[in-house]
């Protein structure tokens, strides 16, 4: 049967980086052979996949690995560490004008086809701030802020600002193709890097002051009222980002995934049958 493999936050880097730990890269190589062992039909690919320096060299490895399998991407926010999100998206849309496997989501104009009944959609998305309860939120000072260079050039109005900005940037992407797909497919896959609910962050819900940066508000009602317009159409999520495991249904056909993935010891985090009905994907996810 056919099916796809949901990777995310390899941060393929660090094996390239941390010379003290040369297992690492036999850990990587080996994570890899186990991927083609799975011999999936696609690859979902979730993003933080390496820093910015190493990002396209990464991908570029990955794509040769796992070749003629597509890979469909989605960008984090440590994949723009270095440098600055314009900078990232427009070297990796160039990029991919070059490698016909590697599939940049975020620069998608329509849903992809998986199958005639599975359809997918995707964006790197970006917390919004809005789940923030008060202005303590933006005194949390995380890697992004100083790493990334438009958060670099604001103050603290600007940053704020920023958030919202890309939040909405993602939404809109979001609602758009979606909006194509519930029309065209009976299962929506939805591979993204920010949850879209703070319920697929409970751990950091109960540390209201760094909730700027867990999840996406926008995101979350763009997807929801969308969804809510099509309720023949089951939509499944997939992020992570928060690095914990949790699932949410916002609506009956909804269900949202994000998961745990362990930093230098890559592994898959789910495989999903590319079902040719509705019924059996359906049973899967919304038992
Ligand atoms: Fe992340």
């Amino acid at each position: 049967m056919r099916h796809a493999v949901w990777l995310t936050d390899l941060r393929f880097d660090f094996c390239y980086e941390d010379e003290t730990n040369p297992d690492l890269l036999a850990r990587y190589e080996e994570f890899l052979e186990h991927v083609l062992e799975v011999d999936p039909a696609v690859v979902l690919l979730g993003g933080d996949t390496a820093v910015s320096s190493r990002l396209a060299f990464c991908l570029k490895h990955l794509a040769r690995v796992l070749q003629p399998r597509p890979v469909y991407f989605v960008l984090g926010n440590e994949d723009f560490w270095d440098s600055s999100i314009a900078t990232v998206r427009r070297e990796v849309s160039e990029l991919c004008t070059h490698h016909a496997g590697l599939r940049y989501l975020s620069a998608a104009t329509e849903p992809v086809a998986l199958t005639k009944v599975i359809g997918l959609v995707g964006h790197d998305g970006w917390p919004d701030g809005r789940f923030a309860k008060n202005d303590m939120a933006t005194s949390a000072l995380p890697q992004d802020y100083e790493r990334i260079g438009e958060f670099r050039a604001a103050d603290k109005s600007g940053r704020w600002q920023l958030l919202n900005t890309l939040g909405d940037e993602s939404a809109e992407h979001l609602r758009r193709l979606l909006s194509k797909a519930v029309e065209r497919f009976q299962v929506v896959l939805l591979l993204t890097h920010v949850p879209p609910w703070l319920e697929l962050a409970p751990h950091a819900m109960t540390r209201q002051y760094h909730n700027d940066h867990c999840a996406s508000r926008s995101a979350g009602e763009a997807i929801c009222s969308v969804m809510q317009t099509a309720p023949r159409c089951r939509l499944i999520v997939l992020c992570s980002h928060l690095h914990g495991e949790a699932e949410y249904h916002p609506l009956p056909n909804i269900v949202a995934l994000s998961e745990n993935p362990s930093r230098g010891y890559p592994c898959i985090m789910r495989t999903i049958d590319l079902a040719e009905s509705y019924e059996e994907l359906s049973k899967e996810f919304f038992a």
